[in-house]
């Protein structure tokens, strides 16, 4: 149960919100939110059979659209009253003080939506950014957040910035490629073995973003938001082992090994599951202010509590399910 929302809350809700990366894991939960309330959601995306799971929302509308390109994204924020900013990646080209990509999806973009935003009178911009951006963190991901964070502030648009620790929650977790690796190894190597994270459930995520979007005071606010619990990798590692009955020894990789994983990962074939610059971010705790959790007032959902959903398919349960769904039993 969550607490009563304590701050204040505009009567002016939003009637129209664009969802710029909102088909991705969090913006699709802000849409179903959003959708709930009757508020009309427009939904840019690259490819519109990625969004296939909003499409059937009432309130929803998929468009394809190129965010970059400056006159579509006058013409997406026609009408618009409020735009949230979902789009981050976690891999770019290298490059200092960040690679290419990560300067045109964290950086460019989300100057070129404060531009947009402010010649087409929207009144207020939400952006996405993550717990520890900062010009001097140790990787590019979170050196060019900060710098979106900036680059949105200098177009004079009120703004609101996020920024979340490991996000999870609804089947979708970075614990799930644990449960993957452990599945096949009989011991776990684990670079930033000893990095320690809040990790917070994409509800309560979900429901701050949509919060703000109704509420005055949060104009010009930076709100961190995390879990309850602070968990090493290390534990993180081993929960999932305990959660879908493979426990194994986990060996936390030290500098030099854990470069070398990253590297190896970085060109393996396939998506890309690590990079050198993911573990430059793990060179510090994402954590945030010592009793600080979630702001409003809301309460935040405990991991401990959570993690079986999260792990949904990989725990005991399931696999016996659907070893004797295979068996026609
Ligand atoms: N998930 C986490 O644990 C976590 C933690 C901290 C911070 N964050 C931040 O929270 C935000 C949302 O995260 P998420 O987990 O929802 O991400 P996600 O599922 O990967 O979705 C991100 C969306 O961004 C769009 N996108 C990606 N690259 C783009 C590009 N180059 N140009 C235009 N659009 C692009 C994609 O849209 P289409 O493919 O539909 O075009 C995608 O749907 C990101 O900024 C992320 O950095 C996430």
């Amino acid at each position: 149960m969550s607490a009563a929302p304590m701050s204040r809350v505009s009567p002016m809700f939003p009637s129209t919100v664009l969802l710029i990366g909102g088909a991705g894991f969090i913006g699709s939960h802000v849409a179903r939110l959003l959708a709930a309330r009757n508020v009309r959601v427009v939904v840019p995306t690259r490819r519109r059979d990625r969004a296939k799971h909003l499409i059937l929302l009432p309130t929803v509308d998929v468009v394809e659209a190129d965010v970059h390109d400056p006159a579509e994204l006058a013409r997406l924020m026609h009408g618009a009253d409020a735009v949230i900013n979902f789009v981050g990646i976690l891999h770019s080209r290298s490059g200092e003080p960040w690679g290419a990509d990560f300067d045109r999806a964290h950086v460019a973009l989300p100057r070129a939506l404060g531009t947009a935003a402010r010649a087409a009178g929207v009144e207020r911009i939400i952006h996405v950014s993550a717990l520890g951006a900062g010009a001097d963190a140790p990787s590019g991901y979170l050196r060019s957040k900060a710098a979106g964070e900036v680059a949105l502030g200098d177009s004079g648009v009120a703004s609101t910035i996020f920024r979340p620790s490991l996000v999870y929650g609804d089947g979708e977790c970075f614990l799930r490629l644990f449960a993957r690796l452990l599945g096949v190894f009989p011991v776990m190597p684990l670079a930033g073995a000893d990095t320690r994270y809040q990790p917070v459930h994409v509800r309560d995520v979900a429901r701050c973003i949509v919060h703000a979007l109704g509420a005055d005071e949060v104009i010009g606010q930076v709100y961190p938001l995390c879990g309850p619990k602070v968990y090493s990798m290390r534990e993180l590692v081993r929960m999932t082992g305990r959660t879908i009955g493979r426990e194994r020894p986990v060996i936390g990789l030290p500098g030099p090994l854990a470069t070398l994983q990253a590297l190896a990962l970085e060109f393996a074939p396939g998506p890309t599951l690590m990079s050198r610059d993911n573990l430059l971010s793990m060179r510090v705790d994402s954590l945030c202010p010592a009793g600080c959790t979630l702001p409003f007032g809301f309460s935040a959902a405990v991991l401990d509590n959570e993690i079986a959903e999260c792990l949904v398919d990989f725990t005991p349960t399931d696999r016996f399910a659907r070893m004797r769904s295979k068996a026609h039993r």
